[in-house]
């Protein structure tokens, strides 16, 4: 019947939420496979709740009349607002929060005999600037790109430059919130190489949905040389050495230098590391996809694609030299 169909047709829907790169319910390590085993039982158990309460809804009409003294109407109201009101919900909470709470631990950060790689993300107005402190040769800059070893615990440091953000790849575990002037530290592992999804989970200001963040999980040995090829003096030779590009070089150092680093040319400040920007899955923090032409795009366009983003519109620089610019820097691939 009707009712039936409304039922299929809505569990379908729900269902199509329990897939792809951003669901807690396709967990792809231990710490959210807890957190999704933790939502089922809770789901159940809810369920079970509804189910009862329906039951006794239900239950109001069948009744029959009986009549009763005030004093036994009220005994048994008391008997009812004691025990469904009180020893029920307060029993059921702890019940959840003795299931709940040491899945929580088992994220924190406690030592082990082999330290795990350390990662450092550090939320901005709106994008992720991910360091890796512990590459050898000298610390890894990046930005909204996260790869990561898999089939190992990572301890994720995180922070805030500006206002809170929250750190949340659905499908490894967490979330955890990155507040300024406080590391915030979670440890979670990738079962086996893949590409996950991460958002930010705390609203921060009006591009906080375009606040995406691509991870990466990948073999030791490729996270290995990945890192190597992000080494400073290898990318400083890939922006400095090349002669094709002087003039556009030359536009990045009047115009974007004091914000952006790329290795060998600028330190930079507020804005995202460039310095391997070729190499991106995409511009904005998720916004449109890296693809010939799409820097060059970006920085034409990136007010009415992401408006409101930090960076100031280019009018004052010719498209020309815009096009120049986005083409040099989409050559900065390691
Ligand atoms: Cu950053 Cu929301």
């Amino acid at each position: 019947n009707r009712l039936l169909v409304a039922f299929a047709l809505l569990t379908g829907l729900l269902l199509t939420g329990c897939a792809g790169d951003k669901s807690i319910l396709d967990p792809a390590g231990q710490a959210a496979r807890d957190i999704a085993i933790v939502w089922w039982v809770m789901l159940g158990f809810s369920t079970v709740v509804l189910g009862m309460v329906t039951l006794f809804w239900l239950y109001t009409f069948k009744r029959k009349e009986v009549t009763r003294t005030p004093d036994e109407e009220r005994r048994i109201a008391r008997r009812w607002i004691v025990g469904g009101g009180i020893i029920l919900p307060v029993a059921s909470i702890i019940a959840l929060l003795i299931f709940g709470v040491p899945t929580g631990q088992r994220m924190l950060t406690l030592p082990l005999s082999d330290p795990p790689e350390v990662i450092e993300v550090i939320g901005h107005q709106w994008w992720w600037e991910v360091r890796y402190p512990g590459a050898e040769g000298g610390e890894v800059v990046t930005a909204n790109q996260l790869i990561m070893p898999a089939g190992e615990p990572v301890d994720f440091h995180v922070t805030g430059a500006d206002v809170i953000h929250s750190f949340w790849v659905p499908r490894l575990g967490g979330k955890i919130d990155m507040v300024p002037g406080h590391v915030n530290k979670i440890r979670l592992e990738a079962d086996v190489p893949a590409i996950f999804g991460a958002q930010c989970a705390e609203f921060c200001g009006t591009q906080h949905a375009q606040m995406h963040l691509y991870v990466e999980a990948v073999e030791r040995d490729e996270y290995e040389a990945w890192l190597a090829a992000r080494q400073t003096d290898e990318l400083s030779s890939l922006a400095v050495n090349d002669q094709q590009h002087e003039f556009a070089r030359e536009a990045f150092m009047s115009h974007c230098a004091s914000c952006h680093r790329v290795a060998g040319l600028s330190t930079g400040g507020e804005g995202p590391a460039l310095s391997d920007l070729g190499s991106r899955a995409s511009l904005g923090a998720g916004v449109i996809a890296m693809e010939e032409g799409a820097v060059s795009t970006w920085l034409k366009q990136h007010q009415a694609l992401k408006p409101g983003n930090k960076m100031p519109p280019h009018y004052d620089i010719d498209p020309a030299t815009l096009e120049s610019l986005g083409a040099w820097l989409e050559t900065l691939t390691p």
